[in-house]
């Protein structure tokens, strides 16, 4: 098992390309099953998720593979095997994007039925209901969903909001198996994140007929076929915004490429509201901080476009060297705060209250042995520990290969001092 030993403070400085999307690229490849043919998708980050995702498709008789340029070509000529294998999917639950494509495309999918994660209660009832309304037949056997519709899917208005808002992955799932529908379906209160606009225009490029891109209301004219594209993913702007925070939390300054500002409003909103520097550049920015301690701030998560539960972590690594109090509430997971424990271990002052973490701003923070428990956990304790002072050990590292790609390597090269070990 890898660790990381992390040095502190450092203060970064210089240039970092932002990797393809994560987010993006999993429903584009699971989009890619729909068409006969070989799509070929660019940008894609090589990480750990993704590499289930290549195992995923190719176990359900796709060609994936990933060429010497980086891109990853999917020929889903035949896809013939409608099971996702549980030994696979239980891997990552951004699997359950295949339910959607499968059974538009062969008219049955049997994939199992996501368990708990770190980050709390996941369920997926609003998938399954929206796939009931374009008429597929669902039933639970030996923990599998198995979801059949021999006669096709019929469009339909379709109201997928729930508890906590819209879904990305439901709005994905049900965005791709309706372009195959016959007639049209409206996903009413639909997901707008860019990760789901990016779906929308690599199904659109395939020949599906989408409009209202990009709003809660969007609507699918079902086609009889799609055909494969070659399609290039959007920057990751997690990853932009966790070196956003990184730039912030080291008082330094970073040029960040191949990320757009416009999908990152309500970050640049709260950088900018503490006393963070955040300049637009062509294709991507310029972030930096004059070294003082940043200002505190009131963050409440929510869906797109207000600020991201995936940033969540990272900038309560941030707001832990505020000159002040801060109030971070999770409106998205109420219980995503696996990080507050680890935090405090390293001098954090970080107070739970329920969905909120009250933050009392501290001047210093210290290194410690902790522990990553999910993803983006597990960066917040990277910011923490370039910050802190000591060498920091961080355990689980393999949290962080699944979302986020060579980043001991990028962020060594812009000046932290990140040492990966094998235990
Ligand atoms: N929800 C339901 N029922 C459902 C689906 C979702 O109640 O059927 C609830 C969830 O429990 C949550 C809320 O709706 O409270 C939103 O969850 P959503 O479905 O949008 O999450 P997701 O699609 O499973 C994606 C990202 C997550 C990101 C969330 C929220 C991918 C692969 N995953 O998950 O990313 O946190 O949207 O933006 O796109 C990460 O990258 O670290 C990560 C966890």
């Amino acid at each position: 098992m890898d660790i990381f030993k992390i040095e502190g403070p450092v203060k970064l400085n210089g240039k970092i390309a932002v990797s393809g999307s994560k987010n993006a690229a999993l429903p584009i490849m699971a989009a890619a099953l729909l068409a006969k043919g070989t799509s070929v998708i660019k940008g894609v980050p090589d990480l750990a998720d993704i590499a289930v995702m290549r195992r995923l498709t190719k176990s359900l008789g796709a060609n994936v593979r990933r060429k010497n340029n980086g891109d990853i070509s999917i020929d889903a000529t035949n896809v013939d095997n409608p099971v996702g294998d549980y030994n696979i999917v239980r891997k990552m639950r951004a699997s359950i994007c295949i339910l959607g494509p499968l059974v538009a495309r062969c008219g049955k999918a049997v994939v199992s039925m996501p368990g708990g994660c770190a980050i709390g209660d996941r369920p997926v009832d609003i998938h399954l209901r929206g796939l009931r309304e374009l008429g597929a037949e669902i039933h639970l056997e030996n923990g599998n969903i198995v979801a059949t519709a021999k006669d096709g899917l019929i469009g339909k208005s379709i109201f997928l909001g729930g508890p906590f808002g819209s879904t990305v992955l439901g709005t994905a799932n049900i965005l791709m198996a309706a372009t195959l529908a016959k007639g049209k379906t409206i996903i009413e209160s639909a997901a707008c994140e860019p990760e789901i606009t990016d779906l929308a225009n690599f199904l659109n490029k395939m020949g599906a007929k989408i409009t209202g891109i990009g709003s809660p209301r969007l609507t699918i004219e079902g086609v009889e076929e799609l055909n494969p594209v070659e399609y290039k993913v959007i920057g990751d702007r997690i990853e932009a915004g966790t070196f956003m925070a990184a730039a912030a939390i080291t008082g330094g300054k970073l040029e960040l490429t191949n990320c757009c500002l416009d999908d990152m409003v309500a970050v640049v909103d709260r950088l900018q509201n503490i006393g963070v520097k955040v300049e637009g550049t062509e294709g991507g920015c310029i972030v930096s901080c004059n070294g003082t301690a940043v200002k505190p701030a009131d963050i409440t998560t929510q869906p797109y476009p207000g600020f991201p539960t995936d940033l969540q972590a990272q900038f309560m690594a941030l707001l832990a060297l505020a000159d002040g109090n801060s109030v971070i509430t999770e409106k998205i997971f109420p219980d995503r705060f696996m990080h507050v424990a680890e935090m405090n271990r390293m001098a954090a002052g970080l107070r739970k209250e329920g969905a909120t973490v009250i933050i009392a701003g501290v001047d210093k923070l210290v290194a410690a042995p902790v522990m990553a428990s999910d993803l983006r956990a597990s960066a917040a304790l990277v910011l923490a520990a370039m910050a802190a002072e000591g060498t920091t050990i961080i355990n689980r590292v393999y949290h962080i290969d699944r979302g986020y790609e060579r980043i001991e390597e990028k962020l060594n090269a812009v000046g932290a001092k990140i040492y990966r070990e094998q235990v």
